[in-house]
């Protein structure tokens, strides 16, 4: 490229300055963008993130088969999802169930969230968290 960043080359001229400004901007972004997603998705999701996943009809989608307190017109083709955390004190067990409940029982209407691609595993991470606050 001859494009001089330090504004002294031979071609330099103030168009050339603020396309190479321009240029620098957008490389900033492309580095930055996925750094700042990245150390998002490693941040401790806090409840509400994981509140609004289950919730979400195109995502979690648990309400259609699960009562979950604070969420509207549940259904009950599955059990209540409460008192979480004394019920699965083993994350990792629960973490499970919502990744692919086939696991447990290949009969089972519940999607295989993780197994699907429907969660990442961080989105089953936060659900979880808000779980156990239920
Ligand atoms: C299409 C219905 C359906 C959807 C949607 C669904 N589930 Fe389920 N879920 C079930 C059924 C049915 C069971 C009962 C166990 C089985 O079938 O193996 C179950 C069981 C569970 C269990 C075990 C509960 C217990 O008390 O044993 C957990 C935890 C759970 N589901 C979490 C979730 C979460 C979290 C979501 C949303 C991300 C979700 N489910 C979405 C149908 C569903």
């Amino acid at each position: 490229m001859s494009v001089a960043l330090g504004g002294h080359g031979p071609y330099d001229s103030a168009m050339n300055c603020k396309t190479a400004q321009a240029m620098l901007w957008l490389v900033a972004l492309a580095v930055g963008l996925p750094v700042f997603a990245i150390s998002a998705a490693l941040a401790q999701t806090p409840a509400p993130a994981g509140q609004a996943l289950a919730f979400d009809r195109s995502k979690g989608n648990c309400l259609t088969c699960h009562v979950i307190t604070g969420g509207d017109a549940p259904g009950n083709v599955g059990p209540a999802l409460n008192n979480m955390k004394q019920r699965f004190p083993d994350r990792k067990q629960l973490a499970a169930i919502i990744f692919d409940e086939t696991k447990r029982n290949p009969l089972t209407v519940m999607p295989p969230f993780g197994r699907n691609l429907i969660l990442t595993r961080q989105e089953i991470e936060s659900i979880i968290d808000f779980l156990y606050t239920r």
